[in-house]
């Protein structure tokens, strides 16, 4: 972590090569994307369902559960039945990353309001158990409110800062998406164009260091962990895996996915990562025409 960071987006013009495509997806409006609830209707009923009220959607081939719209979606009966989730579409790489199998033991250690939570809890068909942890009390109402909302009935809510989370019996299975500057989201909130301050950045990746091991230390020999961020900046992405790395009986196991995408940097501002670090995820806003991130899938080794 370096001592003086320039502050904007053009600080990442040499790791972002379609530079132009992605400040024109940047400027662009965002479409609405929805994530189907299929522990409570199946994508095509809820898509004859939406359709029958004049709303058209689109469909992602290989993510069979999200649709997207350009028209506003959040004040139907459907919504307020938990029938889907608005949703972005990067925001289900992390848990297709994760892969939650009915039955495991797992933890989203950064949990409000529920979006990864409530995926996490269809994935795994309500089995098993899902502990979603959030220490912010108005966010948590928001998070309880939507596991209620979803039905997501093998989800309990706890409430410790990430890095205090008791250490006990081993998860098969756990979520680290950090709180962060939050650059990815820059489509939604355009003071975000300037790009994230020098000392926010500084201050979120001490947070993130002290989270990404503690939720490492609270996984099984085998179990995965998923560190996911909706930032571009390295500091709170590559240098938090490689502060993980350096610590910890830890292995990458690189992403390969089925759209448009960057690998992880291994140098950045006069720092190198080591070179696992290259099969994680960066996620910019032009390769799905949605938000952007990172993402990184880690297993814990005996
Ligand atoms: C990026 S948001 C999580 C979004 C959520 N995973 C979703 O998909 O809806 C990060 C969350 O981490 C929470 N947070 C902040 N500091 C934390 C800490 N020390 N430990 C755990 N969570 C923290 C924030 O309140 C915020 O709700």
């Amino acid at each position: 972590m370096t001592s003086s960071i320039p502050v904007g987006l053009d600080r990442y013009r040499d790791i972002i090569p379609e530079w132009d495509e992605f400040l024109a997806a940047c400027r662009r409006p965002l479409a609405v994307d929805l994530r189907v609830n299929t522990l409570r209707i199946r994508p095509e009923e809820l898509r004859a369902r939406l359709e029958n009220q004049g709303i058209p959607l689109g469909r992602f081939d290989w993510e069979p559960t999200y649709f997207r719209t350009t028209q506003p979606v959040g004040a139907t009966v459907e919504h307020w039945a938990g029938l889907y989730y608005l949703q972005e579409i990067v925001q289900s790489v992390p848990v297709a990353a994760l892969d939650p199998r009915p039955g495991e033991l797992v933890l989203d250690l950064c949990a409000a309001p529920g979006g990864k939570t409530t995926d996490i809890a269809a994935r795994m068909e309500n089995r098993g158990c899902l502990i979603a942890n959030e220490p912010n009390g108005r966010r948590q109402q928001a998070l309880l409110a939507n596991v209620n909302r979803i039905g997501a009935w093998n989800t309990t809510v706890a409430e410790y800062r990430g890095q205090d989370f008791p250490l006990g019996d081993g998860f098969d299975r756990v979520l680290v998406d950090a709180p962060c500057s939050a650059e990815g989201t820059l489509r939604k909130e355009p003071s975000l164009q300037a790009g994230a301050s020098a000392p926010a950045i500084r201050r979120l990746a001490g947070i993130q260091a002290m989270l990404i091991l503690r939720g490492f230390d609270l996984l099984r020999v085998g179990g995965w962990l998923v560190y996911s961020t909706c930032t571009f900046a390295p500091e709170e992405n590559e240098a938090i895996v490689a502060h993980l790395l350096e610590r910890r009986q830890a292995r990458i196991l690189p992403l390969s996915v089925p759209f448009p995408h960057a690998c992880a940097v291994t140098a950045w501002d006069g720092v190198r990562y080591p070179k696992e670090v290259a099969g994680c995820l960066r996620i910019y806003p032009h390769h799905l025409d949605s938000g952007g991130g990172f993402v990184a899938r880690i297993e814990r080794v005996a």
